[in-house]
């Protein structure tokens, strides 16, 4: 059964399972992040449960290892599909049945074959399913898991900091600090939640950036700790050795055009050439191979370009700071658009103070994928 009206109930409880996905962001990949709230049969919490890392228990395993006895003829809202696999754990479907749920309610189908089905078991052994509540919401929470899964390739969030009139840099290169210390930390948690950050090699050249989430995050749970990959762009191995973003703080590739050499051997990524540049959905699907769900791309505005004129941007975080320059680099560089019409047209998701900045987070119109090619 599709659900059609929001029952407030049931959109409460689907709300929390929501909230608690949000909780294993950075932590899961390449697993999605998932939330589960059980109920008894009277109605009352039971039980939560996130997925907390790769590896570590389901949502629902978690929920219903809470609720115990009280899930018998109750209610599990799940954030997705309970997988129908046996993977590091076995099939959720299997556990909320054995459980003895009456009706399950979930947001999001699972769109990768290998695990969906869940639904069709648990109503196949006589439980009430419905599908698709407060599915916008949930697909939001699970946006870089979904675009993995769907696509085959990284979700990318590209962040840039700007001026009130668009510059990302002072007419003499300088851009640092275009924001404030509150805006910065905001990047160092955003960094933390990403398997990869990428920059161009300009932004290498210009910012020696290292690209470390700090401070670095560490896990309390016993989970894994994980550090996000750098990528450095950089088609001509222009990348000096002495650059910060290949110390040893956290492992680092160069992407480079098929050919090139570097006196630094280790850590090159060979891709075919794009144009002038690189095959940016080659470096995707290389990071997709390692497992990456999430990109964090901070620029500079050339490599921004490519990847907007290319369709690969999901997320565009801007911190836009309460001062005017006049002169300087744009935030964003060629970007394919030679006309109104063709504009990249997005919406926005967020607007919120960050200390004196503003902090917007938009993502394409539908219409966008379209450029996908
Ligand atoms: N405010 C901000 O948020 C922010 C963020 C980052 C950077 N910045 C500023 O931006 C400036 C640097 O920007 P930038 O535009 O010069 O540098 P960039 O975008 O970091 O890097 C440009 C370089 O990337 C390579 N590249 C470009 N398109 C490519 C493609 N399609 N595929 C693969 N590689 C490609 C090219 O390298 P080759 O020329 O070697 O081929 C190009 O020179 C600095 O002033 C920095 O401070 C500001």
């Amino acid at each position: 059964m599709e659900h059609t009206a929001h029952d407030g109930v049931d959109a409460v409880h689907m709300a929390r399972a929501i909230e608690l996905a949000a909780l294993g962001h950075g932590r899961t990949s390449p697993n999605p992040v998932v939330g589960c709230v059980v109920l008894d049969a009277s109605g009352h919490v039971a039980g939560e449960g996130f997925h907390p890392y790769a590896g570590g228990p389901h949502a629902e395993v978690v929920a219903l290892r809470e609720a115990g006895g009280r899930a018998r003829g109750g209610t599990a809202y799940v954030t997705l599909e309970p997988c129908d696999h046996t993977g590091r754990t076995g099939p959720c479907s299997r556990a909320l049945l054995e459980a003895g749920l009456a009706r399950v309610v979930v947001a999001v189908p699972d769109p990768t074959p290998r695990a969906a089905g869940g639904a069709a078991r648990l109503r196949a052994a006589g439980v009430a399913v419905e599908t698709g509540l407060l599915a916008a919401e949930a697909e939001r929470v699970n946006a870089e898991w979904l675009t993995f899964a769907r696509l085959g390739r990284p979700h990318v969030t590209w962040k840039f900091a700007a001026t009130l009139d668009g510059r990302s840099a002072a007419a003499d290169g300088t851009s640092q600090w275009i924001t404030s210390p509150e805006a910065r930390a905001d990047v160092h948690r955003m960094r933390a939640r990403s398997d990869a950050i990428v920059a161009g090699v300009g932004t290498v050249l210009a910012d020696d950036p290292r690209l470390t989430a700090r401070p670095t995050v560490r896990a309390d749970d016993g989970s894994p700790g994980r550090i996000p990959l750098r990528v450095v762009v950089d088609p001509s191995g222009r990348t000096p050795p002495g650059a910060r973003v290949l110390d040893d703080e956290a492992p680092t590739l160069v992407a480079v055009a098929e050919g090139v050499t570097t006196p630094r051997g280790a850590g090159l990524l060979p891709l075919p050439r794009h144009g002038a540049g690189l095959d940016l959905r080659a470096l995707l699907k290389e990071l997709a191979a390692r497992d990456v769900v999430s990109v964090f791309l901070e620029g500079g505005p050339t490599l921004a370009g490519a990847f907007l004129a290319q369709g690969l941007t999901d997320r565009v975080v801007a911190y836009v700071a309460p001062a005017l320059l006049g002169a300087g680099a744009p935030a964003l560089g060629e970007a394919g658009v030679a006309t109104i019409a063709r504009a990249h047209r997005m919406s926005f998701d967020e607007i919120s103070r960050i200390g004196p900045d503003l902090k917007i987070v938009a993502r394409p119109q539908l219409a966008e994928n379209s450029r996908e090619k």
